[in-house]
C-alpha cells in the first residue's frame, strides 16, 4: 500500500489529503504542529470514505515517527500569503519551517520523493533539495500545474467551451514573472491564436500571472487551496501510478535552457522515479528572455534565503 505524508494540515494540506484518499491513490498521514488539527481533519476524511467509496487509511499526527516509510512527502507547512504581502515576504518564516520539516521527514522516509508546495515555491523546493541532499529527480515543486490550470480555466471561460479541451503550459517561477506560453497552448490541437486575438491572449496570461493575488484579495485572509491542493495530488498520482504525465513542475536545473543551480518551472515527464526527464522546448528569443528574467529573480531569492539562514 502506498503511503503519502502531507505536512501541514491547513487548507492546502487538507485538500491534498482529500483528493488522494477520495481518488483511492494512497494511504495518507497528515502532520501538523497544531495539536488536534490533523487528527480532526483525518477523522473527518475517514468518515467520508464510505461516501467516496474507498478504504484508505488516513491519520493525523504531531509525531514524525508516524510518517516513516512514506513513498511521497508533500510539504504544505508554512504561513500563507496575506493581502498586500508578496510571496517573497514569506521567505524567512517558511524557510525555517521547510528546513525543519525536510530534516525530520527525510530521516523517517529516506526513500521518499518530495513535493514542495510552500511558498515562495521555487526557493523552498531548492531548500528542500539542499536540506535533504536528495538527487534532483526526487525533489519537485508544485506550481506550473496550478498556473497552467488557471490559464486553461480563463481560456475556456473566454471561449465558452469545456476546460477539458484546453491544454496549456506555464513555465518559469511561481511569481509575477511566470511565463505563460500561448504558443504551446491549444484547444484540442487548435493553436490558441486561431481562436483568440493577441490582446485577449495577453489579458488572460496577465490574469494568470495575477491568479494567486486575485484570490488573496477576495479571501482577505489566506490564499487559494482547492486548485493548489488538487494540483499537488495529481502530481502524487502521476508518480505513484507511474503515469508519466507531461506537466510543468519546478525542477532543479543543470544546464537546461541555459540555467543552472536553481529551481524553476519547466516541462517534465513525471513518473515513478519523480522527474523522469526535463523536456527542452525550442523557445523563441522573447520566451527565453522571459524565462531567464524569472530565473534571475529566483536566483536573487535563493541568495537572500541562504544569507538569512546563515544569520538565523
Ligand atoms: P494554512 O495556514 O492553511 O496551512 C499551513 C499549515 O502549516 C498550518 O496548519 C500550520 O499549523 C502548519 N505548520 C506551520 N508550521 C509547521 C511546522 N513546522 N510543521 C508542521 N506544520 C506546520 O496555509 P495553506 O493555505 O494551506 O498554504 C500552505 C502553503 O502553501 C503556504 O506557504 C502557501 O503560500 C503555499 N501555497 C503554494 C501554492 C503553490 O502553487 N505552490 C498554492 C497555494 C498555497
Ligand atoms: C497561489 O498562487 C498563493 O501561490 C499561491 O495561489
Amino acid at each position: 500500500m502506498a503511503k503519502v505524508t502531507v505536512v501541514g494540515a491547513g487548507f492546502v494540506g487538507a485538500t491534498v489529503a482529500q483528493y488522494i484518499c477520495g481518488q483511492d491513490i494512497a494511504d495518507v498521514v497528515v502532520l501538523d504542529v497544531i495539536e488536534g488539527l490533523p487528527q480532526g481533519k483525518a477523522l473527518d476524511l475517514f468518515e467520508a470514505s464510505p461516501l467516496l467509496g474507498n478504504d484508505r487509511k488516513i491519520s493525523g499526527t504531531q509525531e514524525y515517527a508516524d510518517t516513516k516509510n512514506s513513498q511521497i512527502v508533500v510539504i504544505t507547512a508554512g504561513i500563507a500569503r496575506k493581502p498586500g504581502m508578496s510571496r517573497d515576504d514569506l521567505l524567512k518564516t517558511n524557510a525555517n519551517i521547510v528546513r525543519a520539516v525536510c530534516k525530520e521527514t527525510h530521516k523517517h522516509s529516506p526513500d521518499a520523493i518530495f513535493i514542495v508546495v510552500t511558498n515562495p515555491l521555487d526557493v523552498m523546493a531548492y531548500l528542500a533539495k539542499q536540506t535533504t541532499g536528495l538527487p534532483a529527480n526526487r525533489v519537485i515543486g508544485m506550481a506550473g500545474v496550478l498556473d497552467s490550470a488557471r490559464f486553461q480555466s480563463f481560456i475556456a471561460e473566454e471561449l465558452n467551451i469545456s476546460s477539458e479541451d484546453v491544454k496549456s503550459m506555464v513555465l518559469g517561477g511561481h511569481g509575477d514573472l511566470m511565463v505563460p506560453l500561448p504558443r504551446f497552448t491549444s484547444v484540442n490541437g487548435i493553436p490558441l491564436n486561431e481562436l483568440l486575438s493577441a490582446e485577449r491572449i495577453e489579458a488572460l496570461a496577465q490574469r494568470t500571472r495575477d491568479g494567486g493575488a486575485e484570490i488573496v484579495a477576495l479571501l482577505k485572509s489566506g490564499s487559494a487551496f482547492y486548485a493548489p491542493g488538487v494540483s499537488a495530488a495529481l502530481m502524487v498520482e502521476s508518480i505513484l501510478r507511474d503515469k508519466r504525465r507531461l506537466l510543468p513542475c519546478s525542477v532543479y536545473t543543470q544546464g537546461e535552457y541555459g540555467l543552472s543551480d536553481l529551481y524553476i518551472g519547466l516541462p517534465i515527464i513525471l513518473g515513478k522515479q519523480g522527474v523522469e526527464k526535463i523536456i527542452e522546448l525550442k523557445l523563441t528569443k522573447d520566451e527565453l528572455a522571459q524565462l531567464r528574467k524569472s530565473a534571475a529573480s529566483i536566483k536573487e531569492n535563493i541568495d537572500a534565503m541562504n544569507k538569512l539562514l546563515v544569520t538565523a
